[in-house]
């Protein structure tokens, strides 16, 4: 038997990245999956991919109604909700002083107002199963502070925080809630900002020496997505080649 047969989830920003390994893994692990995102052609390419375990809806975690859709979608079709993996978000730099409003009002939107919405729009449904997982995308910038991006930061503090809150309120109906911290890892966000230098760069402040790869987080969604971690709720699980396990300059 497969470690997630039987399970049904959902995984936003589940297009590229470690979304898509997520997906991947997910699938391979048995289970249904709804990749919702808003990159619709990476999104349908994957599904396709995949057949039928797994179908793409648009989805834009920031609106209510695109929730309503989707769970409604997802409950016509398969009638359940197991998890919901809310790993979609965005990453911008810039300083206190200069940053474009815009951009932090963006940050805050995508990562925490979505994550808020994504754990409302499946609690009902959860609630009735008296069983889920929600597993909530923070980052070492939720465990940790980084100049330059204070806003996502705060918005990746704020995810910790809504977890630890959300397991305390939804433990006594049977639907766990955590938090995985990735470190750096080579994805689109990453790749997109600083190209191979950065991931030189970085590599050279992890005690692992290396930047991460999306496959090197899904194994950890697939855990608190199935029953093998059936009592863990509330928790934060680091997966960063040791970045957080240290405070000494240079590694
Ligand atoms: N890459 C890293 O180094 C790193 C480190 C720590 C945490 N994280 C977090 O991990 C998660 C996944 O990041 P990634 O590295 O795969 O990034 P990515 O940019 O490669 O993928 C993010 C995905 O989210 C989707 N998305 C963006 N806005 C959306 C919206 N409004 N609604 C639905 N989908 C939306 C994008 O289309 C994309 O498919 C994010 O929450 C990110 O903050 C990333």
């Amino acid at each position: 038997m497969a470690r997630l047969d039987g399970k049904v989830a959902i995984v936003t920003g589940g297009a590229q990245g470690q979304g898509e390994a997520i997906v991947r893994a997910f699938v391979a692990e048995g289970a249904r999956v709804v990749i919702a995102d808003i990159a619709e052609d990476a999104g349908k390419t994957l599904a396709d991919d995949l057949g039928e375990a797994a179908y793409f809806v648009s989805h834009d975690v920031g609106e209510e109604s695109s929730w309503t859709s989707l769970t409604e979608g997802l409950l016509a079709r398969w009638e359940r909700i197991d998890v919901l993996a809310n790993n979609a978000g965005i990453l911008r730099f810039g300083n206190i002083d200069t940053a474009p409003l815009s951009d932090v009002e963006a940050i805050w939107r995508v990562n925490q107002w979505g994550v808020f919405l994504g754990m409302r729009a499946v609690v009902p449904t959860m609630k009735k199963q008296r069983s889920g997982s929600i597993i909530n995308a923070s980052s070492i910038e939720g465990l940790g502070g980084m100049g330059s991006v204070v806003p996502y930061c705060g918005s990746k503090w704020a995810i910790r925080g809504m977890t630890k809150a959300a397991s305390h309120e939804l433990g006594r109906y049977g639907i766990r809630v955590n938090s995985v911290h990735p470190g750096m890892i080579d994805t689109p966000m990453t790749r997109d900002v600083g190209g191979q230098d950065a991931m030189d760069f970085g590599a050279t402040k992890i005690p692992m020496r290396r930047v991460g790869v999306p496959d090197d987080i899904a194994p950890g969604y697939v855990f608190l997505a199935s029953d093998e971690s059936r009592y863990v709720t509330g928790a934060e699980l680091a997966i960063d080649g040791g970045v957080t396990a240290t405070h000494a300059f240079g590694g």
